[in-house]
């Protein structure tokens, strides 16, 4: 069975495709396609934001389609960036400039506090979506440190941890990240779907 990721950002595939392994499942991405509509990520929640772009591929490509909204989201600053944790700084989306902006607002700030937030859409080919969502909770560091990863990871330390993202291994931050976390409970919502389809998967009720 083929299952489309409504995702451009080949971090993200390399991390989903790590951590949602389903035997016999093969995976697509929206470079597949030329059809596929621009999806503004608009939602108040990462959750809306999830569904939006998984409906949007499913019901253009007619295939079971899964999609996630990530972000940060800081105590000290009332949760922002939040939603807007891509474009913090503008458009494009540029990390650096995120980086920069992320450790302006932080200055002299003592609450360093901060959570990553993930929520994964499953969503049928007719727009019927599941979501499943992860967390991970950490500080923002005094300055960027690390090169792994993508985005925040070098001003993030996960509880637990000395080292942010940026200096982990790929394998060390999918035990413990936001998007494994929710990646994981996705697998089991897929197997929940599954589990009673014979030779044609059921729908989602809606
Ligand atoms: P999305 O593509 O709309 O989900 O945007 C998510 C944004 O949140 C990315 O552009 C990053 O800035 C940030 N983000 C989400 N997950 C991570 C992560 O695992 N590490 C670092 N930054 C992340």
């Amino acid at each position: 069975m083929k299952l489309l990721i409504a995702t451009r950002n080949p971090h993200k595939l390399t991390e989903l495709a790590a951590i949602f392994k389903i035997p016999g499942l093969e995976f697509l991405n929206l470079s597949a396609f030329t059809n596929m509509p621009e999806v503004e990520e608009d939602g108040l929640t990462f959750r809306d934001n999830a569904i939006k772009k998984a409906r949007a591929a499913a019901l253009a490509s007619g295939m079971w389609t899964m999609a996630d909204d990530s972000g940060i989201e800081v105590l000290a600053l009332g949760g922002q960036p939040g939603v807007r944790s891509a474009r913090y700084a503008g458009e494009p989306v540029n990390y650096a400039a995120n980086n920069a902006k992320l450790l302006k607002a932080m200055n002299g700030v003592a609450d360093r506090r901060a959570r990553f937030s993930c929520a994964v859409a499953i969503c049928d080919p007719k727009g019927v979506a599941e979501v499943a969502v992860g967390y991970c909770h950490g500080t923002i560091g005094f300055e960027e440190r690390g090169s792994n990863g993508f985005g925040y990871d070098p001003l993030f330390i996960p509880s637990g941890f000395a080292i942010t993202f940026a200096e982990m291994s790929a394998e060390e931050k999918n035990k413990t990240s936001h998007r494994a976390r929710a990646l994981h409970l996705a697998a089991t919502m897929w197997k929940n779907i599954f589990e009673k389809a014979t030779d044609t998967p059921t729908p989602l009720a809606s």
